[in-house]
């Protein structure tokens, strides 16, 4: 094949990846933000919840493994789509139940739900099962910020804009561009973070409720992700972005990851 044609095809599939990035919705965290999340919980559970979850998920399989599948569904199953989200108006400064989660299918509530039945000792063990795999991505997903917010743009995936030279959306950027911009693996990136968390952040980050958690996302949302956009038509985010954004990525796993192993403690516990 002559250079001329592999460049040519090079350029075709380079395309179709930024055109397929462009118009699909996005799901969470991409999957490297699900298992950093479920990496980081697994070094604080305690030790009756890791016997508890070793029992449930199998002797091959890792919280890090079973936390992508609520995405894996998605498709087959359309209902659990909101599931995946609130859509707290980015202006709102208070979270309203009844205006943001109609009829419980959002993550706030969906986060309860399957809380409680994961802690129901006497369910049905499939049951329990499904509650803990939905809840270890629920957790994760409350966390990146424009899964708390809408701003009448389906969380920002109808907001254009240019990332490091690649036409994409801001929902992508904040699911997993960010993150794949910075290149460490997952497994390393887990130890590190978990490694950065201090004893006073790790008592402090348990307080408050799901509700709350979804307001401090939301926040960030607010003041980061839609108040460091550059201004014009397609805005175009490189360094300056980036910089003010990873931090706030990078922390946000790290609650995400205490407030997991925390609500895994209290369901599983003796
Ligand atoms: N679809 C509608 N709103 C959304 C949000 N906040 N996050 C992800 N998908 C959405
Ligand atoms: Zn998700
Ligand atoms: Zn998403």
């Amino acid at each position: 094949m002559s250079v001329n044609v592999r460049r040519l095809i090079k350029f075709f599939a380079s395309s179709l990846c930024m055109f397929l990035v462009a118009v699909s919705p996005c799901f969470g965290w991409g999957p490297e933000g699900h298992r950093v999340v479920a990496m980081i919980a697994t070094k604080h559970l305690t030790p009756e919840a890791a016997n508890k979850l070793k029992a449930m998920v199998g002797p091959h399989d890792t919280l890090a493994a079973i936390s992508v599948w609520a995405d894996d569904i998605r498709e087959e199953n359309p209902e659990t789509a909101p599931w995946h989200y609130i859509d707290i108006p980015l202006t709102a400064s208070t979270l309203d139940m009844r205006r943001d989660c109609r009829e419980g299918n959002c993550v706030v509530a969906r986060i309860e739900k399957f809380r409680t039945e994961l802690a129901n000792q006497s369910a049905n063990p499939a049951v329990r099962r499904e509650a803990l795999e939905f809840l270890v991505h629920f957790i994760g997903d409350l966390h990146q910020p424009l899964h708390c917010e809408d701003n009448n743009d389906q969380g920002g995936n109808h907001v254009q804009v240019i990332f490091f030279h690649a036409p994409t959306n801001l929902h992508a950027v904040w699911d997993s561009g960010i993150l794949q911009h910075e290149k460490e693996r997952d497994i390393q990136l887990a130890s590190d973070l978990d490694s950065r968390i201090t004893p006073a952040e790790k008592t402090s980050w348990v307080e408050g409720s799901v509700e709350s958690w979804a307001m401090e996302s939301h926040a960030l949302a607010r003041e980061v992700a839609y108040g460091k956009l550059p201004s014009g038509p397609t805005p175009v985010l490189e360094d300056a972005y980036y910089d003010v954004a990873l931090p706030v990525v990078e922390r946000q796993l790290q609650r995400a990851g205490i407030r997991l192993a925390y609500v895994l403690n209290q369901a599983l516990h003796e």
